[in-house]
C-alpha cells in the first residue's frame, strides 16, 4: 500500500513540487519570530538576507516547494511549519525535519570518538536510542548522524565525530548507532544518516573540506566498510561529502553515489547533500552553473539538496525542460523521499505533542545513562605505581587546575545546540560532589587557553561558547594555580582544547597543548605535589612530556552532561576505566598520519626507526587503555589449525581477572596475513568484546575467523578476494597483544 500511495501522490505532483520535495532548507527562526514592527533597515545590509531567510522558507513551504527543514529545535515551531505544509499546500505532504543529533539532544552523551573508545556497541546503541527519543519528542524525525568517516589524521577536527582510524571498530560502531537511532522506526525513533559519503576523513593535510586522494583498495578496505555496516543495519539515508574524491566532487559523482553506493553496496534509501554542497559543485569549478550543478548532482544519485538560500534544485524543472536531467531521475528521488515520510508515519501523525516534550527531555534515566556511558569512555593512558584511583578518605585537600575543569560548556563538546549548560556537571563539580566534606577542593583556572586564530562558524550560533577573554592575565593565573597546587595533597590538572577548537571547521596544524598549559603543568609537577593529568580533547595531543613525567594520565574526552560525575567516579575508583584508544596516539604532529595497520615493507627490523630524529612508534598504541584491575590471557586456541578459503575457524582465549576488584576488559583479536595477492597490514582488528569480570573470574571469549574477516579488496586483482595464506592471530588487551597462534588457509576445496 505504501508504494501505491507514493505512486498516486507522485502522479499528481508538478515538476516544481517534485523539486520541492527534494529541497531541504535551514530554518533558524525557532528562537523567536520577528516582531511585527521589526525594521529590517535597522540591520546592516549583509545580515538582512539571513533575517529574511525564515520568511522565505515559510513561503516555500506554503507553496509546496520545500520538502524538509533542518535546525528546527522547538516543537511549537515544528508544528507551525508543519501546518503550512499539511494544511496550506495542495497535496498536504508533511515536512520531514532533520537535525544534527550527534551525541544527544538535551541529554548530552560523550562525543562520538569517546563513545567509540568504550568499545561497547550496546552502550552506543542505547545512547543513540535516547537521543532519538528526545529528538522525536521535539518533532525531529531525522538525525544527521552517525558520522562514520574513518579519520587517520588528527589535525582534522572532525576526527572527534567518528570512531577513529579502524574500519572494523568503525563498522561495529556505525551499525550500533544506526540501530540506536532507527530501531523499528516507531514513534520514538528517527532516520539515521551515515555521513559523509565518502572519504571525507582523508582530507589532504587534515584540512577540513580539502580534497582526498584515496586508492581503490584503501577506499574499499578502509573508508567504505563502516558505510557498508550502516547500510546493512538498515540506514534510511546517507549524506554525501563536500570534497573532491580523486578529482571528482563526491556530491556530483555518479560512480560513487550510484555505482558504488547503490549497485555495489545495496543502499536503497535516499541521499541528502551536505549543506550547500550542490551549489558548491560550481564553487569547486566542476559545474558550469546552478542548473548544471543540480542536474549533475541529481543524475549522480543525490536525492535531496540541503541549503540555506536559492536551492540549485529549484532549477531542476528547467534542467528537465533543457534535457539535462531525465524526469524519471526526479521521480525516483521523490519516491524515495516520500517512502521515508510514509515509513515514519508522518502522513498519519504529522504533528508533535507540545505538552509532552519536557517530560521526555528531562527524563532522569537519560541523564543516568549519559553518566554510565561517560564512565565507559575514559581511557587510562598511564598509571605508574597505582597513582590512581585516588583515595578520597586519605586526602585533606585537592587542587583542581585548569580552565576546562570548570567549563560546563566545554564539558559537553561540540555539536550540541539544545543542551542545558546549567545542569551540566563540570569536572570540578563532579569531584566536589564525590568527596563531599571529606576533602577541601580548590579550583584555579590557571593558564588561559588561547582562542582560535580564525573563529569557528559555530561560535556565532551558540551563545554559550566559551573563549578566553583577550585581557586574561595568564601570568597571574598561572602563579595562582601553581600556588594552589603546591598547597594541596594532590593536583588534578585538566588540560586540553576547548570544544570549539575541534569539530567541523576546526582543523589544527599542531597537536600541542594550546597556550601555556604545558609550562603550567611542568611548574606544578616541580612543586612535588602528586599530579594526576586529565585530558579533555577529541584528538590525540602531544603528551610526550607528561608521559615521561606525570604518573597518571586519564583521557576524559568531552564527557557530556554528567561528565564531571563520570570523571570523578573514575578518578576515585568507583568504577575501573576500560576505555581503549580508537586511534593510534602519535608522539607529535610530525608523525601523522600514523596508523597501526601499516604495511610491513622493506627493512622491517627498522620499522620503529624510520625518522632519524624521533621514534616512529606511537606514544600509545591503538586499542591501548589501562585498568585498576589486572588481566591474564591464557590458552589461546583454534578449533583447527587449517581452514579452506570460505570456511570459518573459531578462536578462543581464557581471560582471567587476576585482581581483587570487578572490572571491564576489552578483549581484542588481531590478524596478519603473511602472503597473498596483495600486501596486508602488519595487524588488523578482526574482533573484540568488552567483558565484565568479577575479581578472580575467568571467562572464555570466542571469535570467528571466516570469509567476513578475511576477505579484502586486492589492489592486484582489483576485486574482493580471500587468499590461501598463513595467518598470524593475536588476542590481548591492545594492538600490541603478544599471545599468538597460527592459522593456515588452504585453497578452496574443488567442488567436484
Ligand atoms: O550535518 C552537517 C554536516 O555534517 C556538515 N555540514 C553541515 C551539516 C548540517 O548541519
Amino acid at each position: 500500500p505504501v508504494a501505491e500511495r507514493v505512486d498516486d501522490l507522485l502522479s499528481r505532483l508538478s515538476l516544481e513540487e517534485k523539486a520541492g520535495q527534494l529541497t531541504q532548507y535551514f530554518y533558524f527562526g525557532s528562537a523567536g519570530e520577528l516582531p511585527a514592527d521589526f525594521d529590517i533597515d535597522s540591520v546592516p545590509p549583509e545580515h538582512q538576507a539571513f533575517i529574511r531567510q525564515p520568511q522565505m522558507v515559510e513561503a516555500a513551504i506554503a507553496n509546496g516547494t520545500a520538502g524538509s527543514a533542518l535546525f528546527v529545535t522547538n516543537a511549537a515551531t515544528a508544528n507551525r511549519l508543519q501546518r503550512l505544509a499539511v494544511e496550506q499546500t495542495q497535496h498536504g505532504i508533511p515536512l520531514i525535519f532533520g537535525f544534527d543529533v550527534i551525541h544527544g539532544l538535551r541529554t548530552i552523551f560523550p562525543v562520538p570518538i569517546a563513545q567509540a573508545a568504550s568499545w561497547n556497541p550496546a552502550s552506543i546503541e542505547a545512547a543513540q536510542a535516547v537521543a532519538a527519543r528526545e529528538a522525536r519528542a521535539l518533532g525531529i524525525h531525522w538525525s544527521f548522524a552517525p558520522m562514520i568517516d574513518v579519520a587517520r589524521d588528527p589535525r582534522w577536527g572532525r576526527i572527534i565525530e567518528g570512531a577513529g582510524e579502524d574500519p572494523y571498530l568503525g563498522s561495529t560502531v556505525a551499525a550500533a548507532q544506526v540501530r540506536g537511532f532507527q530501531g523499528d522506526l516507531g514513534p520514538e525513533r528517527v532516520l539515521a544518516t551515515p555521513k559523509h559519503f565518502a572519504g571525507y576523513g582523508a582530507a589532504r593535510g587534515g584540512r577540513d573540506y580539502d580534497d582526498a586522494e584515496i586508492s581503490d583498495s584503501e577506499l574499499r578496505n578502509v573508508y567504505l566498510p563502516p558505510f557498508q555496516a550502516a547500510i546493512d543495519a538498515g540506514a534510511a539515508t546517507v549524506m554525501s561529502a563536500y570534497m573532491d574524491l580523486n578529482g571528482v566532487p563526491a556530491s556530483g559523482n555518479p560512480w560513487l553515489l550510484t555505482r558504488v553506493l547503490r549497485d555495489e553496496m545495496g543502499f536503497d534509501g535516499f541521499v541528502v547533500s551536505d549543506a550547500n554542497a550542490v551549489k558548491s559543485l560550481e564553487t569547486q569549478h566542476f559545474a558550469a552553473s546552478a542548473t548544471d550543478a543540480a542536474a549533475r548532482a541529481a543524475s549522480s544519485g543525490l536525492d535531496m539538496e540541503m541549503c540555506m538560500f536559492d536551492p540549485a534544485f529549484g532549477t531542476l524543472p528547467d534542467a528537465v525542460a533543457q534535457g539535462l536531467v531525465d524526469e524519471a531521475v526526479l521521480d525516483a528521488a521523490v519516491r524515495r523521499v516520500l517512502e521515508a515520510k510514509f515509513r515514519l508515519g508522518l502522513f498519519e501523525r504529522p504533528y508533535v505533542e507540545e505538552g509532552a516534550v519536557e517530560a521526555v527531555l528531562d527524563a532522569p534515566s537519560h541523564r543516568d545513562l549519559a553518566q554510565s556511558a561517560a564512565e565507559q569512555t575514559a581511557v587510562l593512558l598511564k598509571n605508574e605505581a597505582a597513582a590512581l584511583p585516588l583515595d578520597a578518605a586519605g586526602l585533606g585537600s585537592i587542587a583542581v587546575i585548569g580552565q576546562l575543569a570548570d567549563s560546563k560548556r566545554d564539558t559537553l563538546g561540540p555539536w550540541v545546540f539544545v543542551h542545558d549548560t546549567a545542569e551540566t556537571v563540570s569536572i570540578v563539580e563532579g569531584i566536589r560532589a564525590r568527596v563531599g566534606d571529606s576533602a577541601r577542593v580548590e579550583h584555579a583556572a590557571g593558564a588561559g587557553i588561547p582562542s582560535r586564530v580564525f573563529p569557528s562558524m559555530f561560535d556565532r550560533q551558540d551563545p554559550t561558547v566559551v573563549n578566553t577573554p583577550a585581557d586574561y592575565d595568564d601570568d597571574a593565573e598561572i602563579e595562582r594555580a601553581v600556588a594552589v597546587a603546591a598547597e594541596a595533597d594532590v593536583a588534578v590538572v585538566v588540560v586540553g582544547e576547548r570544544q570549539n577548537q575541534i569539530g567541523e571547521n576546526a582543523s589544527r596544524s599542531s597537536l600541542d597543548l594550546p597556550g601555556r598549559q604545558l609550562e603550567q603543568l611542568q611548574r606544578i609537577a616541580a612543586t612535588g605535589t602528586p599530579v594526576v593529568l586529565v585530558v579533555m580533547s577529541g584528538r590525540p595531543l602531544d603528551l610526550r612530556w607528561a608521559d615521561a613525567n606525570v604518573p597518571a594520565i586519564l583521557q576524559a574526552w568531552y564527557p557530556g552532561t554528567r561528565g564531571g560525575d563520570a570523571v570523578a567516579a573514575v578518578l576515585f575508583g568507583d568504577t575501573s576505566p576500560a576505555g581503549r584508544l580508537p586511534f593510534t596516539w602519535p608522539r607529535h604532529v610530525g608523525q601523522v598520519p600514523m596508523v597501526y595497520t601499516h604495511l610491513r615493507t622493506f627493512e622491517p627490523q627498522n620499522q620503529g626507526k624510520r625518522y632519524w630524529d624521533e621514534e616512529s612508534t606511537p606514544l600509545y598504541p591503538f586499542g591501548h587503555g589501562l585498568s585498576y584491575a589486572s588481566f591474564a590471557y591464557d590458552a589461546l586456541r583454534l578449533d583447527r589449525d587449517e581452514i579452506a578459503v570460505g570456511e570459518t575457524a573459531t578462536v578462543s582465549v581464557d581471560v582471567t581477572n587476576t585482581s581483587g576488584r570487578e572490572a571491564d576488559e576489552v578483549v581484542q583479536l588481531y590478524i596478519h596475513q603473511r602472503y597473498g595477492t596483495s600486501s596486508r597490514p602488519v595487524r588488523e582488528l578482526k574482533g573484540f568484546e568488552r567483558v565484565t569480570l568479577a575479581a578472580g573470574e575467568t571467562r572464555t571469549v570466542t571469535f570467528d575467523l571466516g570469509p567476513a574477516e578475511l576477505r579484502y579488496w586486492s589492489a592486484a586483482t582489483r576485486d574482493w578476494v580471500q587468499d590461501p595464506t598463513t595467518l598470524d592471530v593475536w588476542v590481548g588487551g591492545s594492538s600490541t597483544a603478544d599471545l599468538a597462534a597460527v592459522l593456515t588457509v588452504a585453497a578452496a576445496s574443488d567442488p567436484r
